[in-house]
């Protein structure tokens, strides 16, 4: 049985409709992300699952029973919010313990949850402050805390690394996915940041405007994106989308734009040979270019080159249009001097220009 059933979920102030029939199945044990652009209903969909929101129509189901009128507390679930309230006249082991202790755990047994959790989140020394005596990333590392320590089937977190560093977000959320998959509990996390919802989630919800984009594993999202939406969303740096003409030609397909003619792989065939002369947007990911010369090689111009270590970032122009690429460099590239390149024609994605889906 799914843990958690979405079924034409639905949410709508006054005449704006904010989620708009959402569908979605999440199996027990799963870590699912929910992935957007701001504004997009994320937060609003978390809040209707955990009950602190009304739902406007459909279903929600948690282990096959339907909660929607359940209260919060009925439907066995531990939040972490994007706006976190400690308690501030308790030291940080008596915030993380507060819901235990609420329950009546032992003595024992909550000591030993908290020292394990602090012990996790790096909290350990910090038991015996107060609030007000820690930062914020510290702050919300508690309220982290303060969900993880609890027994509940299923946690909820809204972007719960927003207010960290940079190095601590990457250092907690390292530490998240180890706990994730120790404990293997069902987990609905919230991010508006695709490169934490690539490496925590076992399944990625890309949302926009209330509505799903594509669900699927971080490398099938970032290998076959549904469309136009998630194949921009998904990759750093972005990939580059141009004009293209489909044609075949000796029994392969080829897209052809200004001063450019790449030939697909041969799989593509029996999918695209009916679209034949279409104007398409292609997409490349930086990535799939290779410094390189041989057959279908393309020379380009090198505008700009940022060297960032192991890897350069060069900014080129290829159809009349800006492009990056991204190559592994020894040593800086030159700007100025155009550079031949070798596109990987796995990584070359093709999107009906109308209805922006991959074909
Ligand atoms: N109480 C409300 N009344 C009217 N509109 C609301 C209300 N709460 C949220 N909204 C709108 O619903 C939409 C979705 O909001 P939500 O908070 O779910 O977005 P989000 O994806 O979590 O964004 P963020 O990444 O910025 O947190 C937004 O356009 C927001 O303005
Ligand atoms: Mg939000």
């Amino acid at each position: 049985m799914p843990k958690i059933e979405l079924i034409n979920l639905q949410k709508s102030y006054g005449a704006v409709s904010i989620i708009d029939g959402l569908d979605l199945t999440m199996e027990d044990g799963e870590f699912t992300v929910f992935v957007g652009p701001s504004g997009c209903g994320k937060s609003t969909t978390l809040r209707m699952i955990a009950g602190l929101e009304a739902i406007s129509g459909g279903e929600i189901r948690i282990d096959g029973r339907v909660v929607n009128r359940l209260e919060p507390k009925d439907r066995d679930l531990a939040l972490v919010f994007q706006d976190y309230a400690l308690y501030p006249h308790m030291n940080v082991a008596k915030n993380m313990s507060f819901a235990l202790r609420l329950a009546r755990y032992e003595k024992s047994k909550i000591n030993s949850r908290v020292n394990e959790v602090a012990e996790m989140l790096g909290l350990t020394e910090y038991l015996n402050r107060k609030p007000a005596e820690l930062s914020g990333g510290q702050r919300q590392r508690v309220a982290m805390g303060r969900a993880l320590v609890r027994d509940a089937s299923t946690f909820l977190f809204d972007e719960p690394l927003s207010n960290l560093d940079a190095k601590l977000r990457a250092q907690m959320r390292a530490e998240l996915a180890l706990m994730s998959r120790r404990i293997q509990k069902n987990m609905i996390y919230v991010t508006h940041d695709q490169v934490e919802a690539m490496t925590l989630g076992d399944r990625i919800v890309v949302m926009k405007s209330g509505k799903i984009m594509q669900v699927g594993s971080p490398e099938e999202l970032y290998r076959s994106p549904a469309n136009l939406f998630v194949a921009g969303f998904i990759g750093s740096p972005t990939m580059n989308f141009l004009k293209a003409e489909l044609s075949e030609e000796g029994g392969q397909i080829f897209v052809t734009g200004r001063g450019f003619s790449l030939p697909l792989p041969a799989k593509c065939k029996p999918r695209l040979s009916s679209h034949n002369g279409r104007t398409v947007m292609i997409g490349l990911r930086p990535s799939s270019f290779s410094v390189g010369e041989g057959e279908g090689s393309i020379e380009l111009p090198i505008i700009l080159s940022e060297y960032i270590g192991a890897q350069s970032v060069l900014l080129s122009e290829m159809g009349g249009q800006k492009i990056t690429i991204e190559v592994s460099s020894e040593a800086p590239i030159p700007s100025g001097a155009p550079m031949n390149f070798v596109v990987e024609s796995e990584g070359i994605h093709v999107f009906d220009s109308d209805t922006e889906k991959a074909l």
